[in-house]
C-alpha cells in the first residue's frame, strides 16, 4: 500500500479558505442572472400545456393581448426559425431536449411551452399568460410509475453471471425503485437576453457557457461570435443547468423579434416541468456468493423513464463493474417512455441510484450470510478495475472503511435487528461504500501578469456555488507565490478562452494543468521581453539561462537573482504580459490505461421511535478518497451538501405525477420535501489524501458528487438494522415502518 504523499509545504493548496466571492454574495453585490436589468427590458412568462399528451387545437390570445402592459403573445409561427440541434458532447453541443420550442402542435408533457407572453412588468406578463386560452385534443398520458423496459441492452458483462448465480450457495434477488427527483437549486432557471441588431447577449443560469453559446447560436442560426453567454454567479444547478432548456431560445428569439431586452425567470412550479429531473428508476439486483462472502455473480438490470421525445439513460451501472471483485457480472439497461419532460443528469447521475441498489443488496447479502457488512466489502475489494481490465490510478476504499468504522465506533455494533438502544430510542447502524468517476475535460486558461503585482486568470468556466473562483485563485497564488488577494479570477463568460463545464465533479481537476501552463507561458513571454529590455538586469542574457519560478524571473539555479514579475514589468515599462495554457481532457477516453475514481464510505446512525413513528438520521461519519484536497473547507461544504441531499433522497424527495393530467402534483417546495437543517445532524467528514497524479499535477480529483453516492443506501441499511424493514423504494414512506 502506498503512503499518502508527504505534502510539500504550501501557502494555499490544501488550506481551508473562505470563498473569495463570499463578500459579494452576502452583501448582495453578486449579480445572478435575474438580477440583470436593462433599459426598456420586458418580462416574458411562458404558457405551459395543461395536458401531458395530445394536440393543440387552437390558441386564443385575444384577451391576453388586450391586457395592460402586454407587448406580445407569441406562439408557434410567431418566432424566427429555430433549428434543431443534434446533441454532441465532443462538439460542445449538448442539449437535453433538442426539439425547438413551438416546433409543432403536439403536446408530449405537462408544462411544455405553448406560448410566451411578453409585457412591461412581470405581473402583467403573468396575468396575461393566465388569460391565454388554449384548446386541446387531449389524450390519456402515460405517467405510470411501474416500469417495463421497451428495449434493453447489455452495458457491461464478464464471465457467465446466470451460471454463477445458479451455482451460488447464497443469493440475494431484490428490486429497488427510486422516485423521480426534481432538481431544486435555490436559483430557478432564468435567461436575460439582449439583442442590439447584431449581437445577442444571454445572461444565463448555465453550468457551461461555451456549450450554451454553441447551442443557442446554432438554434438561432447566428454565428457563434455573435452570441455571448454570461454566467458570473449561479445559484447551483445539480446538473439541471448543464445544457440549455427551451426557456433560453424562447427568451432569445423574443428579444430578437421585439428588439428589446427580455427577462424570463422560471417559477418554482415550472422547475418541475421542462428543465430535467432524475427519472424514476427500477432496478433488480441479483448477487450470488460463497458461504464465506466472496461474490461469484452480480446482475444488475435497470430501467428508467425517459420522455417521448428523447432517450435519456440513467447510467446506473456506472460504478458497478469496478466496485466489487466478482468474476461473473452482467448489467442491462432499459428505457420506458412516459409523457413527462426529458430527464437529465442530477448530481452523481447513474452511480448514485446504481449504488443505492447494489449497496442495499450487499447489505441484504451480509445479513443473509451473517457477516458484518464492512467485512463483506473488504472481502470483495478488487485489486484492479475488473470491468475495464486496468489498474486503478489510486484506490483506497479499504482505508475509508477502516477509518470510518473506527471514527464511528462500528466495532460496538450489535448486528441483531433492533437490539441497540440509547436514551430510550432504538438505534440503527448502517453503512455503504461509494464511488464517482474522476476525469478531466478539455480546458483552456489565460493568465495576465500585471505591473501592479496583480494577476488575472480567465477561462470560460463557471462557479456554480462550488468554490471555483476560490480554488482557481488558490492555484494561481500558490504557483506565483503571491497573496491570494492579488489574483483576479474572471470566469462565466463565453468570450473567454474555452473552459470546461461545471459538471461531473471534473472542473477543478481540469483546471490544474492549464493554469500551470498558462503561468509558464506568461513567464516565457516575460523572459523574452526581459532579455531585450533596457532597464532590467537580464538584458542581453541568453533567455535559456533564465527561468520563471514562484512568480519571479531568475537565473537558473540562482535564486538570489530572482526578481518578481511586477518589478520586471515596471523596469520594462510594460503594463502586462499574458500566456495561455490548454489541458487535454481524459473523460470518455476509449482505452484508458488506468481507472480513475474517487471512493468513500458512509456510516450512518438512525434513531427510531416506533411509538410515535419518528425516524431521524442522528449521526453520519463519511470518509473519502478523493485525491488531493485543494480547499478542505470548500470540499467539506460540497460533501455536506451532498449528504444532506442523500438524506432527502432516502427520506423525502419524490416527484408525483397525476395519472389523469400528467401534472407533477407536488411542484413546489412545500410539497416536494427536501432535507432542511433540522433533518441533517452534524456531519463528520474526513478525507484521506492520496494525490492522483495520473489526473493532474496536484493530484486533485473532484468532490461535487461523491458525497451523495451511497448515502441513501447507508441510511436505509441503518433503517433495516433499527426496524427490520428493508426499504427498497425511495423515498421512505413512514407507513412502511408500521
Ligand atoms: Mo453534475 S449532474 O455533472 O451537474
Amino acid at each position: 500500500m502506498t503512503e499518502p504523499q508527504a505534502a510539500a509545504s504550501t501557502t494555499y493548496i490544501g488550506k481551508a479558505r473562505a470563498r473569495i466571492d463570499g463578500p459579494l454574495k452576502v452583501s448582495g453585490a453578486a449579480r445572478f442572472t435575474s438580477d440583470h436589468h436593462f433599459p426598456g427590458m420586458l418580462y416574458a412568462v411562458p404558457v405551459g400545456a395543461t395536458i401531458a399528451k395530445g394536440a393543440i387545437k387552437a390558441i386564443d390570445t385575444s384577451r391576453a393581448r388586450q391586457m395592460p402592459g402586454v407587448r406580445a403573445v407569441l406562439k408557434r409561427g410567431d418566432l424566427g426559425p429555430l433549428s434543431r440541434v443534434t446533441p454532441d458532447f465532443g462538439a460542445g453541443l449538448m442539449v437535453d431536449e433538442p426539439r425547438p420550442p413551438f416546433a409543432d402542435d403536439v403536446v408530449r408533457y405537462y408544462g411544455q411551452y405553448v406560448a410566451l407572453v411578453v409585457a412591461d412588468t412581470f405581473e402583467e406578463a403573468k396575468a396575461a399568460a393566465d388569460a391565454v386560452a388554449v384548446a386541446y385534443a387531449a389524450e390519456t398520458p402515460n405517467v405510470d410509475p411501474h416500469l417495463v423496459a421497451e428495449s434493453t441492452k447489455v452495458v457491461s458483462e464478464r464471465g457467465d453471471a446466470a451460471k454463477g448465480y445458479a451455482g451460488a450457495p447464497v443469493t440475494v434477488d431484490a428490486r429497488y425503485a427510486i422516485s423521480p427527483e426534481t432538481h431544486n437549486p435555490i436559483e430557478t432557471h432564468a435567461t436575460v437576453a439582449t439583442w442590439d441588431g447584431d449581437q445577442l447577449t444571454l445572461y444565463e443560469t448555465s453550468q457551461g457557457v461555451i456549450n450554451h453559446r454553441n447551442v443557442l447560436a446554432d438554434m438561432l442560426g447566428l454565428p457563434r461570435d455573435k452570441v455571448r453567454v454570461i454566467a458570473k454567479f449561479i445559484g447551483s444547478g445539480f446538473g439541471s443547468k448543464l445544457w440549455p432548456w427551451p426557456q433560453s431560445p424562447l427568451a432569445a428569439a423574443a428579444a430578437i423579434k421585439l428588439g428589446r431586452p427580455i427577462k424570463l425567470v422560471l417559477s418554482r412550479p415550472m422547475m418541475f416541468h421542462g428543465v430535467g429531473h432524475r427519472p424514476r428508476i427500477e432496478q433488480r439486483v441479483r448477487l450470488g456468493a460463497d458461504r464465506d462472502g466472496k461474490l461469484v455473480s452480480l446482475q444488475q438490470d435497470y430501467v428508467n423513464t425517459t420522455s417521448v421525445l428523447d432517450d435519456y439513460e440513467e447510467n446506473c451501472g456506472e460504478a458497478t463493474p469496478h466496485m466489487y471483485s466478482v468474476p461473473n457480472l452482467r448489467i442491462t439497461a432499459g428505457l420506458a417512455r412516459r409523457n413527462i419532460g426529458t430527464p437529465t443528469a442530477m448530481r452523481g447521475p447513474g452511480a448514485v441510484p446504481g449504488l443505492f441498489a447494489t449497496e442495499s443488496a450487499m447489505d441484504e447479502l451480509a445479513v443473509k450470510l451473517g457477516i458484518d457488512p464492512v467485512t463483506l466489502h473488504l472481502i470483495n475489494e478488487p485489486e484492479r478495475d475488473e470491468g475495464l481490465g486496468v489498474p486503478f490510478s489510486s484506490r483506497h476504499l479499504k482505508e475509508c472503511l477502516t477509518l470510518g468504522a473506527e471514527k464511528f465506533g462500528w466495532s460496538k455494533r450489535n448486528a441483531e435487528v433492533g437490539a441497540m438502544r440509547r436514551d430510550g430510542v432504538t438505534l440503527g447502524w448502517g453503512m455503504a461504500t461509494c464511488s464517482w468517476i474522476a476525469a478531466r475535460f478539455d480546458c483552456t486558461v489565460s493568465i495576465e501578469l500585471r505591473d501592479d503585482g496583480t494577476v488575472r486568470v480567465a477561462s470560460a468556466s463557471q462557479d456554480i456555488g462550488t468554490g471555483t473562483y476560490t480554488v482557481m485563485a488558490q492555484m494561481v497564488a500558490e504557483s506565483l507565490g503571491i497573496a491570494i488577494e492579488r489574483v483576479e479570477v474572471v470566469i462565466g463568460d463565453s468570450g473567454l478562452p474555452r473552459g470546461a463545464i461545471s459538471g461531473g465533479s471534473m472542473l477543478t481537476a481540469s483546471l490544474v494543468a492549464p493554469i500551470e501552463e498558462a503561468i509558464a507561458a506568461a513567464g516565457r513571454a516575460l523572459i523574452a521581453k526581459a532579455v531585450q529590455g533596457a532597464d532590467t538586469p537580464f538584458r542581453g542574457i541568453n533567455s535559456d539561462t533564465l527561468e520563471f519560478k514562484r512568480g519571479c524571473v531568475a537565473r537558473k539555479g540562482g535564486a538570489a537573482s530572482a526578481i518578481p514579475f511586477n518589478d520586471v514589468l515596471r523596469a520594462l515599462k510594460i503594463a502586462s504580459v499574458s500566456g495561455e495554457g490548454a489541458g487535454q481532457g481524459s473523460f470518455g477516453a476509449a482505452q484508458p490505461k488506468v481507472s480513475s475514481h474517487s471512493f468513500g464510505a458512509h456510516f450512518v446512525e438512525v434513531t427510531w421511535q416506533p411509538d410515535i413513528l419518528r425516524l431521524r438520521v442522528s449521526r453520519v461519519v463519511s470518509v473519502f478518497d478523493a485525491g488531493r484536497i485543494i480547499n478542505p473547507l470548500a470540499a467539506r461544504n460540497q460533501i455536506e451538501g451532498a449528504i444532506a441531499m442523500g438524506i432527502g433522497m432516502a427520506l423525502f424527495e419524490g416527484t408525483e405525477y397525476d395519472t389523469r393530467s400528467g401534472a407533477p402534483v407536488n411542484a413546489n417546495l412545500a410539497d416536494y420535501v427536501v432535507a432542511t437543517n433540522a433533518d441533517v445532524p452534524a456531519l463528520d467528514v474526513h478525507f484521506i489524501e492520496y494525490p492522483d497524479f495520473n489526473l493532474n499535477p496536484l493530484g486533485a480529483r473532484g468532490v461535487g458528487e461523491i458525497g451523495l453516492a451511497g448515502t441513501a443506501a447507508a441510511i436505509t441499511n441503518a433503517i433495516h438494522h433499527a426496524t427490520g424493514v428493508r426499504v427498497r423504494e425511495l423515498p421512505l414512506k413512514i407507513e412502511q415502518l408500521l
